[in-house]
């Protein structure tokens, strides 16, 4: 495999490139300002299968050619995309049982992107051929450096529900257990006696009157994303018939929740993702921090690609919020800091017409004489002076556990509370993490957790038996785990783990929970000693090896254990058995853990500041509004040519990223 990096020098820049849209003389001045921004790297023909063959069987490449050959002549690489995330209209008219069908059964409109079944052997035919004929014109191209597979699988048609998909659903449950009594079992099926006679009954997890069986959901969910990489694989088994240039697909971490991206980066040869700041937010830069360094840890630590995220404003949220100034640089060199060797946007030119004409772009409506366009010139050359940071890793010494699966289960219906949702309790401890300044690996929790000094473990509810007892032998060789509520409580089947919860960690926490007791929507807990706060849930804590570190002062477990911790062989497990949040006390446990697992971190700066190691590099972003003073920095200034010499300050709202001694990894 080829592998990274794509380009022969320096961090890729640039963006999604839809001259299609545009008359040629635009064209001619796109390339123009690609060289004054420093732009080496375009995303070119993503939904072009309606231009390339515009009618079944019939090419026609003369633009694609056109805009190949001005790219190469001014020397920007393109990333070559298949078009198949939006077939032809013709393909639609002609294959009515491709067509898209969701939970209710409706079947869903052309007119769109993303309308197909994932499973239709139609789609699977056509596609194989345009991807065939594109590759096959274009493997040679010297404006060639990478191929983008598809668009975003799995965001708008994760789940089809039309007659293909349930057969092919069939099929894949008879592969994966033999015979249907052992569906059965893993399922339970005795309940509301829904045993199957034969895989022939079984139907995909359609709207039904009341709570579906969850082992049923489970695999549902585990089909579609194989369904999703099936569609993947044959493009890129079809691209490698003719190119060896690296293959890739733009991944949507966190915000795909039905595709499981630990499955997902064995198949690419270089993991992308696309990548949106949540406007909304307070501090949306602390999210934007977690989904760099869940994609870094994705592509297994390697450097990675950021394939998509804006200049300004979306057009999807409820208000776009534009950036403020400073901000798309700060993101930017947030996801270099954590691990990406390029930074490219959605997209090079704002659109005129369709659905998106409103989302920001790097040449906006407003032309050249616009913050955005001096902005995008500026960034550029950030970007160059930053070439050297290429290749090199992020070194974490925490992990915080995440499993697609345990998110899945987590948020099925009929829950002990609607408040216990996956994201929601990673997000807080990542939150105190980040605060700290510590830098995170995420992990599955089957991975070798060996190098870390604590794993957090804040929403584990789905763990299996061979995991739980991963975190086990961790802490026993001398590792640190810190698990939240409401974990370890079902195995990979969605079944409750024998006897008392939380059954697969109980042995390592050296707990039993008694009884759970879910807050009221705007209901608080008091903890004691320090007056700590907790919210959405209470629970019966019963020692059972571990001692109380905190106790419950009210609510309904008044005077019981509230977070506990369990020395085991060399190492300790802690237990914290209610919301606290980075406000009301989650930050100082999470101090405390970190110092007993004796975390190297920096200390005494504001809680604003960002600050990654990658390599010999270090990335300083300030999101205040006044500067900040960082102590120990010693080395020269990659963006501002400054000596350091024992501090730096960085600008209100700025970024410093310091060339430092310290080896790189
Ligand atoms: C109803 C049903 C039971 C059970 C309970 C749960 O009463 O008859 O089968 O589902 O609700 O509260
Ligand atoms: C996704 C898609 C792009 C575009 C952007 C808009 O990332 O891949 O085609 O729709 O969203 O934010």
């Amino acid at each position: 495999m080829p592998g990274y990096p794509v380009l022969p020098e320096g961090l890729a820049y640039g963006g999604d490139y839809n001259p299609e849209q545009w008359p040629e003389e635009v064209w001619r001045e796109d390339v123009r300002l690609m060289r004054e921004a420093g732009v080496n790297l375009v995303t070119v023909g993503v939904f072009n299968w309606g231009l390339i063959e515009p009618r079944e069987g019939e090419y026609d490449f003369s633009r694609l050619d056109r805009i190949l050959d001005l790219l190469h002549s001014a020397g920007v690489y393109a990333d070559l995309a298949t078009p198949t995330s939006s077939p032809p209209t013709w393909f639609r008219r002609r294959h009515p049982g491709s067509r898209l069908v969701d939970r209710e059964g409706h079947v869903l409109g052309g007119g769109s992107r993303h309308s197909f079944c994932p499973s239709s052997p139609d789609y699977a035919a056509a596609s194989e051929r345009i991807v065939a004929a594109l590759a096959a014109r274009y493997a040679g191209h010297p404006a060639l450096a990478m191929w983008h597979v598809h668009n975003e699988y799995g965001w708008a048609n994760a789940h089809c529900y039309c007659p293909t998909s349930a057969e092919a659903f069939r099929a894949w449950l008879r592969d994966r257990y033999g015979d249907v009594g052992a569906l059965n079992a893993a399922w339970g099926t005795t309940f509301w006696g829904l045993t199957y006679g034969s895989f022939e009954e079984v139907e995909p997890p359609v709207t039904a009157p009341v709570g579906l069986l969850t082992g049923l959901q489970l695999d549902f969910m585990r089909f579609s994303v194989d369904a999703h990489i099936a569609c993947f694989r044959r493009e890129r088994e079809t691209i490698r018939r003719f190119s060896d240039l690296p293959v890739t697909t733009n991944f949507m971490i966190p915000n795909c929740k039905p595709m499981d991206y630990w499955r997902w980066a064995a198949e690419v040869d270089v993991v992308a993702n696309d990548h949106y700041l949540d406007s909304g937010r307070a501090d949306p830069h602390i999210e934007l921090a977690m989904a760099a360094d869940l994609t870094r840890s994705v592509a297994g630590g390697r450097p990675w690609m950021l394939m998509e995220h804006s200049t300004g404003a979306v057009n999807w949220q409820p208000r776009n919020l534009a950036k403020r100034p400073g901000e798309m640089r700060r993101n930017t060199l947030a996801h270099v800091a954590r691990g990406s060797d390029s930074a490219m946007f959605f997209q090079w030119r704002a659109s005129r017409y369709g659905a998106e004409k409103f989302h920001s772009a790097m040449v906006p409506h407003a032309g050249t004489d616009s913050r955005i366009w001096r902005d995008v010139v500026a960034l550029g050359a950030d970007l160059g002076r930053l070439a050297g940071v290429r290749g090199a890793r992020v070194a974490a010494e925490v992990a915080v556990v995440w499993d697609w699966e345990s998110y899945w289960a987590l948020e099925f219906e009929w829950r002990p509370s609607s408040d216990l949702r996956f994201r929601e309790r990673i997000e807080a401890y990542y939150e105190a993490l980040w605060r700290e300044h510590v830098t995170v690996d995420f992990v599955h929790p089957s991975a070798d957790l060996s190098p870390y000094r604590l794993v957090v473990a804040p929403s584990s509810y789905l763990l299996g038996e061979e995991p739980a007892k991963n975190l086990h032998r961790y802490v026993e060789a001398g590792g640190h785990l810190l698990v939240s509520y409401f974990s370890g409580i079902v195995d990979e089947n969605d079944t409750i783990h024998p006897g008392p919860h939380p059954g697969a960690l109980r042995e390592v926490l050296g707990v039993a929970v008694e009884e759970f007791h879910p807050l009221r929507e705007h209901e608080a807990v008091t903890l004691r000693p320090s007056s700590l706060t907790g919210r959405i849930w209470s629970e019966r804590v019963r020692l059972a090896g571990a001692r109380a570190v905190h106790e419950f002062a009210d609510g309904p477990d008044a005077g019981h254990p509230a977070v506990t911790r369990h020395d085991l062989g060399a190492g300790t497990a802690w237990y914290v058995s209610t919301a606290l949040d980075a406000e009301s006390g989650l930050r100082g446990l999470v101090a405390r853990v970190l110092d007993h697992a004796d975390v190297s971190r920096p200390r005494g700066l504001p809680d604003t500041l960002e600050l990654v190691r990658r390599g010999d590099h270090l990335f300083l972003i300030n999101h205040a509004d006044e500067p900040a003073t960082v102590t120990g920095v010693t080395g020269t200034g990659v963006l501002d040519g400054a000596a350091y010499d024992g501090s730096a300050t960085v600008p209100a709202g700025g970024v410093v990223v310091v060339r430092t001694q310290a080896p790189s990894p």
